[in-house]
């Protein structure tokens, strides 16, 4: 498969727009994603960060057209490598998921047949199994060691990390044009967690394909991620170059998000978590859902809706921002 821009044009690989989505069942409703907006350009490097049940996972499997069952779309859409993923054929998405995209999840072994040895649980865009010449060579391009025995075992007489590393090869054998990674780590010991993510930036710099990292770790984010989309209650409320972000939090949930990372503790030595729990939001929005925890909130949060406003090349959606002030800003 060749990486040449050709179909796309000046397309970003990826542009999602207003994109709504809403989990209903035995009838809970939840609003798992609203009016979300991200495009991603080819070969960039982009975290999404947030508490649990903010979205990241409903949105990365948005980008291969995976929500079914109980979710529906109820609004926008997802373009990507020019394909609109919920107007396209069967066939078109096929060919989307198995030519384009590489999805890598938390659990390896979950991935991987527990039936099958290595050497058959990779198979072509036609369904056929891959030769084992091949298959070798991807296990090369994502650095481990000894593959005539890693061929021959079963995922259970794999470590975490050597699973993962499989899990991987299956993603990239296609040469994706966009790798989604959806915690990639959070199930590995902390000795290998660094080594995943070296190995993931340096397909995706080797490569030239996208790659969206889902991480509960901001760290791992500032260093390998270009860019960054941080997202509460279904909605991206900050996105710019995570360098930036992370020097300069604009949104009071990034900036609390920050404060409670790991390292960066108060002078008393206390990790301060972010007091309350994320809203399990049932219907459109019409106020910030970051107010009643927030330490800035102001008059119209508890009434208004916020939007994404562009300032200094970041979107941001709080009215503190709008009205021209940071949360770093604010913090004083
Ligand atoms: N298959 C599903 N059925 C019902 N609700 C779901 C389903 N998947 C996700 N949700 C709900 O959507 C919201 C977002 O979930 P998710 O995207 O998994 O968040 P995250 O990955 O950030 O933890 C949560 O409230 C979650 O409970
Ligand atoms: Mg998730």
């Amino acid at each position: 498969m060749t990486n040449n821009k050709s179909e796309l044009g000046e397309r970003p690989l990826v542009n999602v727009e207003d994109l709504t989505v809403i989990f209903e069942a035995r009838g809970n409703i939840v609003h798992a994603l609203d009016t979300v907006t991200l495009s991603i350009n080819a070969g960039e490097r982009i975290g999404i960060v947030g508490e649990s049940g903010s979205g990241k996972s409903t949105l990365a499997l948005a980008l291969g057209g995976h929500i079914q069952g109980a979710g529906r779309r109820s609004g926008g859409s997802v373009d990507v490598v020019a394909t609109d993923v919920f107007t396209a054929s069967p066939e078109a998405l096929g060919r989307l998921r198995r030519g384009h995209l590489g999805y890598i999840f938390q659990n390896p072994i979950g991935t991987l047949d527990p039936t099958r040895k290595v050497s058959r649980q990779f198979f072509g865009t036609d369904g056929r199994p891959i030769s084992e010449a091949r298959i070798a060579n991807v296990l090369e391009q994502v650095r481990l060691d000894d593959i005539p025995r890693v061929l021959k075992s079963y995922p259970h007489e794999l470590s975490g990390g050597m699973a993962q590393r499989v899990a991987i090869a299956m993603a990239i054998e296609h040469e994706p044009r966009l790798i989604i990674a959806d915690e990639p780590t959070s199930a590995l010991d902390a000795s290998v967690r660094l080594q995943i993510l070296d190995l993931l930036k340096e397909i995706s710099i080797r490569s030239g394909a996208a790659l969206i990292i889902v991480s509960h770790d901001l760290k791992a984010v500032r260093s390998y991620c270009e860019r960054v989309a941080v997202m509460y209650a279904g909605r991206i409320v900050e996105l710019g170059d995570s360098k930036d972000v992370f020097a300069e939090p604009s949104h009071p949930y990034t900036a609390a998000l920050i404060r409670a990372m790991p390292g960066e503790e108060g002078i008393d030595g206390e990790i301060r978590g972010i007091r309350g729990n994320p809203p399990l939001v049932t219907k459109r929005l019409e106020a910030c859902a970051f107010a009643e925890r927030c330490d800035y909130v102001l008059d119209e949060c508890w009434h208004l809706r916020t939007e994404p406003t562009l300032q200094n090349n970041r979107w941001v959606s709080c009215h503190l921002a709008s009205r021209g002030i940071s949360a770093r800003a604010a913090e004083g």
